[in-house]
């Protein structure tokens, strides 16, 4: 058994933003989170070193199995200083720790058990790039790793070399408890490098393994291109699973499908629909659809349509320009330029085009109920908090503002007059 260490304490100064790096999400899941589930796959001694917005970051991570570390940033700033305070605080329990940097979310356990498998005092995990900018260069010489020189500290040749370390590390505990605390900052960036060990530990006749890595798995995430670029390999992965459940997607590159959602049974999702914190059973999302924290079950959506939070569907047909919020829709049909918020609507019930529940009056939310069997004409509106029993006709344009008792009609209209002739006496043109 190994123990791990995941590193989260930076700030993440070139992703440009209020938020600490490692809480950015890549299909709605933060990048420590998918870290610490695939740690956590190898491994039951998992420490996740903090220091930035330490609070916010350990709240998204605190119901994890994980022990949770402060980083001393202050005297010790730099990745060889989070992993200081993670053996200093002794919380690192096995002889054998690897490290990796919170910001790999694309990494699998898979991949990490290979360097469990390989024998040496340290193991790294070095890629070869046509484009290296980004990470630290590794110099190797007779096909031995000699040292890592940060992007900031390399000269012109430095840049040159097209192997990069990758951020993983397999490094035996006595050799940390050993050259950490050795460590300087006489570099660019002023901080301890982790990476600052391989040249002390090759000095002293250690034996360093690289094992070579790609960067499908183990891309570093520094700014909003690269957490866009490992968001799709994120979303491929998530699309490939469910297809692979008997899910059809129509040009699946189009559709866009969160971390939190999950399918049941055979589901078709049609070209450039966005699928997020949803549970859907057997439906057919139809194109441009947008579907956010629903349960949808039997039911055809869409196309272009919305399904917001809080809306549970059964053997339901939403069709075009439809929008649905926090509404308990039963066998009904609505298939046409609709807002239905706040409601329950009941078996059989047919809602005409245009239909709107007027759920807010510009304080409140209330709500609208309709039993079965219920015809809702054209265009009309429904004043929440408003009860329509069962089989109710209401005809087209009215405005419904009191409960409707079962088996009545509801018809608000002001009578049409007719004025036979005005278009020539208005327009001043001969019939
Ligand atoms: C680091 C490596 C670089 C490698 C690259 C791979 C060092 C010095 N450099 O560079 O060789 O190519 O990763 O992606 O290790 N962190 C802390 N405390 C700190 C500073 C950072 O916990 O004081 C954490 C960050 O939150 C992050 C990880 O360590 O999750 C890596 O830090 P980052 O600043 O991204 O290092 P890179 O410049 O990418
Ligand atoms: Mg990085």
């Amino acid at each position: 058994m190994l123990s791990i260490v995941i590193l989260a304490a930076g700030k993440g100064t070139r992703m440009k933003s209020s938020t600490p790096k490692v809480l950015h999400k890549l299909c709605n899941k933060s990048m420590i989170e998918y870290i610490i589930e695939e740690a956590l796959k190898i491994s039951n001694d998992i420490n996740v070193v903090l220091f930035h917005q330490f609070e916010n970051v350990k709240k998204v991570i605190e119901n994890y199995p994980i022990n949770i570390t402060k980083q001393d940033h202050i005297n010790y700033p730099g990745t060889g200083g989070a992993v200081l305070s993670a053996i200093k605080n002794s919380n690192v329990k096995n002889e054998k720790v690897l490290i990796l940097n919170g910001d790999m979310p694309l990494i699998e356990a898979d991949e990490l058990k290979k360097f469990e498998e390989t024998n040496a005092d340290i193991i790294m995990s070095v890629m070869k790039l046509n484009n290296p900018s980004g990470y630290g260069r590794v110099l190797i010489e007779n096909e031995n790793v000699k040292k890592i020189i940060e992007e900031k500290d390399a000269n012109k040749n430095e840049l040159k070399i097209p192997y990069v370390n990758a951020g993983v590390y397999l490094i035996k505990k006595e050799i940390l408890e050993k050259y950490l605390p050795k460590l300087n900052n006489n570099n660019a960036q002023k901080e301890y490098y982790l990476t600052d060990i391989i040249e002390m530990a090759v000095n002293d006749g250690r034996k360093i393994k690289a094992i070579e890595v790609d960067e499908e798995n183990f891309k570093g995430i520094n700014n909003k291109k690269d957490l866009a670029e490992a968001e799709r390999i994120i979303c491929n992965r998530i699309k490939n699973f469910w297809m692979k459940n008997g899910v059809i997607m129509h040009l699946p590159e189009t559709i866009y499908i969160d971390a939190n959602t999950s399918f049941e049974g055979e589901c078709e999702i049609w070209p450039n629909c966005v699928i997020k914190e949803s549970v859907i059973i057997e439906s057919e999302i139809r194109a441009s659809s947008v579907i956010e924290g629903a349960v949808i079950k039997h039911s055809g959506v869409g196309p272009m349509a919305r399904i917001r939070p809080k809306s549970e569907l059964i053997d339901t047909h939403i069709g075009n320009f439809v929008e649905v919020k926090a509404s308990k829709l039963n066998k009904i049909k609505a298939g046409h330029l609709s807002y239905l918020g706040d409601s329950e609507i009941d078996e059989g019930t047919n809602i005409g085009a245009g239909t709107i529940t007027c759920n807010y009056d510009g304080k409140k939310k209330y709500k609208t109920k309709i039993g079965k069997n219920v015809f809702v004409g054209s265009d009309t509106q429904l004043i929440a908090p408003v009860v329509i029993e069962d089989d109710v006709i209401i005809a087209a344009g009215s405005t419904v503002n009191k409960d409707v008792k079962k088996g009545s009609l509801a018809i608000s209209r002001a009578p049409l007059k007719i004025i036979e002739g005005f278009y020539y006496k208005f327009f001043g043109k001969k019939e």
